[in-house]
């Protein structure tokens, strides 16, 4: 077994800077990679097992359908890089498949990454494993250097470059593109437009996980920014926006009221919201004219229930 953990998390982390200017913005906002703390990780994984959040499993369900076509239009990879790899359970998919000789694993949540790579690395010993606890908006280019010389798989899973709007998106598929080296490739996937109503009730799931998950993210800058935030005060509010093709989530302030912050005072209005999180949605012929100006080409393509997976070179 070959198995590397770097933690580079700590040194990087901006959260008291981001959440500082982030509520000092108008409108408010907070980044969601900041949801992720070891709670918001285990939330995470609720969220999909949810009935109304089918985007996991579909996702799991369309790599099981095509996955020998995938391969084939693979053929051989050497190295896999998944940045924001969770509980790492998509890539194992790939590595039974494609059995490549190493794989690099980024998260900015530390000890779940380790965690969960180090099982990767047990249960494929012919694969050298590296997990490196970092933001990857930051420590992408670095990173790279871990796999050595290209091409490499970038696998992308998840829909999460819908939490990126367009431009930033086509900005970090091009970061991508570098990292995977000329002659690399991009495996992603992402959550297509469909009707409104079940995108609406898969970010309002009946049993409040979604909510618990947004608003651990004031739980966690209460611990971690020594903030007063009232949960009590603050309410979920996730809903579609079809003009913008995305789901936005908020926490929207119940009452007028000030909230104390790394000692510094914000004033929240009756009604004001804290922006958390944009899930961009799209055709696949959208999001391949995205990628395109990325510089990267459609390969292949596949869908299976509103959820789409795409190859590009
Ligand atoms: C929606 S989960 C998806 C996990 C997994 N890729 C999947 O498809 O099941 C997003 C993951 O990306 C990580 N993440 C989000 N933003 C990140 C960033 N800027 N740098 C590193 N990891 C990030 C989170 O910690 C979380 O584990």
């Amino acid at each position: 077994m070959s198995f590397v953990f770097r933690d580079f998390s700590a040194a990087e982390s901006r959260l008291r800077a981001d959440v500082l200017a982030g509520l000092a913005a108008r409108p408010k906002r907070i980044p969601p990679k900041y949801f992720y703390d070891a709670a918001g990780c285990r939330l995470f994984e609720s969220i999909c097992a949810q009935p109304e959040y089918a985007l996991c499993r579909t996702e799991q369900a369309l790599m099981a359908t095509h996955l020998p076509a995938i391969a084939a239009a693979l053929g051989r990879v050497e190295s896999i890089v998944e940045p924001g790899a969770g509980d790492c359970s998509k890539v194992r998919r790939l590595l039974d498949a494609l059995r490549p000789t190493r794989l690099l694993l980024l998260d900015i949540a530390g000890a779940p990454l380790a965690a969960a790579a180090q099982a990767v690395a047990r249960d494929y010993p012919a694969v050298a494993v590296s997990a490196l606890a970092m933001d990857f908006l930051d420590g992408l280019e670095a990173a790279g250097a871990w796999l050595g010389a290209g091409p490499h798989l970038v696998y992308y899973p998840g829909s999460s470059i819908g939490n990126f709007p367009p431009a930033a998106a086509t900005a970090l598929l091009a970061r991508f593109r570098r990292l995977a080296g000329a002659k690399g490739r991009l495996l992603i996937g992402f959550d297509l437009k469909k009707d409104p109503q079940r995108l609406h009730a898969a970010y309002n799931d009946a049993a409040g996980v979604t909510a618990a998950f947004n608003l651990n993210l004031l739980e966690r800058i209460n611990r971690e920014l020594d903030a007063d935030f009232d949960l009590a005060r603050f309410r979920h509010y996730a809903f579609y926006h079809p003009a913008e093709g995305r789901v936005e989530m908020h926490l929207v302030s119940l009452a007028e009221q000030t909230v104390r912050v790394a000692g510094e005072r914000f004033r929240f209005a009756l009604g004001e919201s804290v922006h958390t999180e944009h899930s961009c949605k799209y055709r696949r012929d959208e999001f391949a004219t995205l990628a395109a100006s990325a510089g990267w080409r459609l390969a292949d393509d596949w869908e299976h229930d509103g959820f789409a997976v795409q190859l590009y070179t």
